[in-house]
């Protein structure tokens, strides 16, 4: 089914792509998608999506990028029930996503935090918002932020961090209610290069340990970076769009090894690493130069 699409013409598919998920039900379903903004007809018509359909299997690490203005925010917007397409259909365990939906974690792009409330009761919100006793919040808040390097910060105000460091409070916050499934608007995009290799490594070691009885990984990661080293060694799929209109340019598995957290310093230097950063940096190029061309 949807994995049996996806590979790339271009590159060979290998028993490890996607980790044999492809008998997986999915859990997050584009179908013929549109966004359209302004009047029909008019000079002011934007259309930001057009006909954008795919399917993630549950488990399964997606990673979109793409120019900026492709609609990859949009696309997460619609999946946290945010955002409602002008056109088709997106579905989440089945259903049409609702608001707030607390087997969701959402990270958006700007760390969006509460200025008044401590780290550690910013991370124990979506925690609160489930209804779990205080002294079980500030042990799972206190957790999440030692797991993200910032044991010794629970009491600092956000003005007291640094942008990386409340970055790093938002990536715990997202985790901290255990969601099915996380939307990551460029999570690690604010964090300095050092650090961002770290919490890359941190957060895939989570993702990959957390597995059920038959292996398969059990929180599906919807990420959208701007980053493609980022999305290649994250990933175990890369979607590329192009701008103007928003649209899939390429779908690609990426049949690097399982579980990979250990091994990210090893596999950057692959030839196999090299040889799917250039096929996605080439469709990128192409989306760039193309979507300059477009007039929409
Ligand atoms: N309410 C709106 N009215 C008009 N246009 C909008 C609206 N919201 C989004 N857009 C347009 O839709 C397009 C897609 O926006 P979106 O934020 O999804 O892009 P993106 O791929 O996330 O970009 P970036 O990488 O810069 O975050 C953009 O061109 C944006 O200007
Ligand atoms: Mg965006």
């Amino acid at each position: 089914m949807a994995n049996a699409q996806i590979i790339s013409k271009d590159l060979p598919a290998t028993a490890e792509a996607g980790q044999g998920k492809s008998d997986a039900d999915p859990i997050l379903s584009f179908e013929h998608i549109s966004q359209v903004y302004g009047g029909t007809g008019g000079t002011d018509r934007f259309v930001a999506l057009d006909d954008v359909s795919f399917e993630v299997p549950a488990g399964q690490f997606i990673a979109i990028v793409g120019a900026s203005g492709c609609g990859k925010t949009t696309l997460l917007n619609m999946a946290a029930g945010l955002a409602e397409p002008t056109g088709g259909t997106v579905l989440l365990s089945g259903k049409t996503p609702k608001s707030p939906n607390y087997d969701l974690g959402y990270m958006f792009a700007r760390d969006s935090l509460l200025p008044w409330r401590s780290a550690r009761k910013n991370v124990a919100l979506p925690l609160e918002a489930r209804g779990v006793p205080a002294a079980k919040r500030k042990a799972r808040a206190d957790e999440m932020l030692a797991l993200v390097g910032l044991a010794g910060k629970e009491k600092q105000f956000p003005s007291q961090l640094s942008q990386g460091m409340r970055q790093r409070v938002a990536i715990a916050r997202t985790m901290a209610s255990d969601p099915s499934t996380l939307l990551m608007d460029e999570p690690f995009a604010a964090l300095d290069a050092r650090t961002r290799l770290h919490m890359q490594g941190e957060f895939l070691k989570i993702w990959e340990n957390d597995v059920d009885e038959n292996g398969r990984t059990r929180r599906t990661v919807f990420l959208v970076t701007h980053d493609l080293q980022e999305a290649t060694v994250l990933a175990d799929r890369v979607i590329v769009m192009l701008p103007s209109p928003g649209r899939i340019a390429t779908d690609m598995l990426i049949d690097l090894p399982r579980p990979r957290a250990h091994l990210i310093d090893e596999i950057i230097f692959t030839e196999r690493f090299r040889e799917l950063q250039h096929e996605l940096f080439t469709q990128l190029e192409g989306a760039v130069s193309h979507g300059a061309s477009r007039t929409d």
